[in-house]
């Protein structure tokens, strides 16, 4: 949804890594062929939309940046909000999913982030449902993927599956255009084969042909034409699941002066449609709804609303469930980061709502609501 980290990876490199108990190994990084021209195009745009932004203004945003990226973690940031999503996910929409992955072999999710989907599949008894799945996380974060690849194993173990990270075999990178094996993991049910690859979604479904793509709280990321390039890349007869499409909705409460907090939310969304390094759509799940059943079959589709309030999900009164409070506090933050540099939005007055929301959040006094849409489609 909202908050992806849009790196935009320029040439080909192989990135080795280990951590902890977990040899990675090798993986390859594939890069989208149109990355480069559409940074400078970007650029360009920006230049344009905004005469007035001063280099001393361009230089806060970057101080902001560092400060965020020195307070907050977009890792802890996927991981709180798996519980925000677990509430949110349309259960009719997943339940109309069950018959592909009953049958599906190849399972492609894109901008997986740390494999928290993959997770949740396991655990709701939805995968591995044949006898052997593999299962593909797509990412251009690099750093998301090495989280997924050191978190698997060991939650595989902690629920008492054989997991083992399989050694790169060249014949795989040969057939099938570097996707390496990573993690095997016998669940009892079946294997799932699960592999990392930081590539450019669009890019890596060219040469892929899945039965089914996942895309959770992705396509909001993507600008129309970009979406248009990616569905364009889905094979034909394979399904689609896009949960978690944002559509439009903010809600933070209680209001502090209503006609700010709603210019606050306005300039928001106007930044997710206008950013440089990772222009989005904040009307994405209409959108796809349209596209689907316009270009497409449509399965299944349904709301998913992220609600956050204290007191759910058996927490108490004022105090928010699992990691929820920091889900809150990124919120708050990159829609800071979003603001930071626009002149529509003064200073102070931001500073002052940002010190608010987060009193707020420290309080257990703060809700939020993002409107999203799940949508399940056949590829027509
Ligand atoms: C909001 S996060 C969601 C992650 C995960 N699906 C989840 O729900 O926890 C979006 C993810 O998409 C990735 N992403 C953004 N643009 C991408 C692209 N063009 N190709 C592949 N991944 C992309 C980001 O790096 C980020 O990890």
């Amino acid at each position: 949804m909202l908050f992806g980290k849009g790196n935009v990876l320029v040439g080909e490199m192989n990135v080795l890594f280990g951590k902890g108990n977990v040899l990675v190994g090798e993986m390859n990084v594939l890069v989208g062929e149109r990355d480069p021209a559409r940074a400078t195009e970007l650029q360009t745009d920006r230049s344009k939309e905004r005469p007035n932004v001063s280099r001393r203004r361009r230089n806060r945003r970057g101080a902001l940046r560092s400060a965020m990226q020195r307070d907050y973690s977009q890792e802890r940031y996927l991981a709180a909000k798996r519980t925000v999503d677990d509430r949110a996910l349309n259960a009719d929409v997943l339940d109309a999913l069950r018959p592909t992955l009953r049958s599906a072999t190849t399972v492609v999710e894109v901008g997986a982030g740390i494999g928290t989907m993959l997770q949740r599949l396991v655990e709701w008894d939805r995968l591995p449902a044949g006898d052997d799945v593999t299962y593909v996380l797509v990412d251009v974060d690099v750093d998301a993927l090495d989280a997924a690849a050191e978190r698997l194993p060991t939650w595989a173990a902690e629920r008492g599956y054989e997991a083992a990270v399989e050694p790169f075999d060249e014949a795989d990178d040969a057939d099938e255009g570097a996707v390496r094996d990573r993690i095997r993991i016998e669940t009892g049910d079946g294997t799932l084969r699960v592999r990392a690859v930081a590539a450019d979604a669009t890019t890596f479904l060219a040469g892929a042909d899945p039965d089914l793509v996942i895309g959770c709280a992705f396509l909001d990321l993507l600008r129309p034409p970009a979406a248009d390039e990616f569905f364009d890349r889905l094979p034909a007869d394979c399904v689609g699941y896009f949960p978690i499409t944002f559509d439009g909705g903010t809600v933070i409460e209680p209001p502090t002066d209503p006609d700010f907090d709603a210019h606050v939310v306005d300039r928001y969304h106007e930044d997710m449609r206008r950013r440089r390094d990772e222009p989005g759509d904040p009307h994405a799940g209409r959108r796809l709804l349209t596209r689907a059943t316009r270009d497409h079959d449509l399965v299944a589709a349904g709301g998913s609303d992220w609600v956050v309030a204290p007191g759910l999900d058996g927490a108490v009164a004022d105090a928010y469930p699992a990691d929820e409070a920091y889900f809150l506090r990124h919120i708050v933050e990159t829609i800071r980061g979003a603001l930071a540099d626009d002149p529509a939005v003064g200073d102070e007055r931001l500073a002052e709502w940002v010190a608010d929301r987060r009193t707020a959040v420290d309080e257990g006094s703060l809700v939020y609501v993002a409107h999203q849409l799940d949508v399940l489609l056949r590829v027509g």
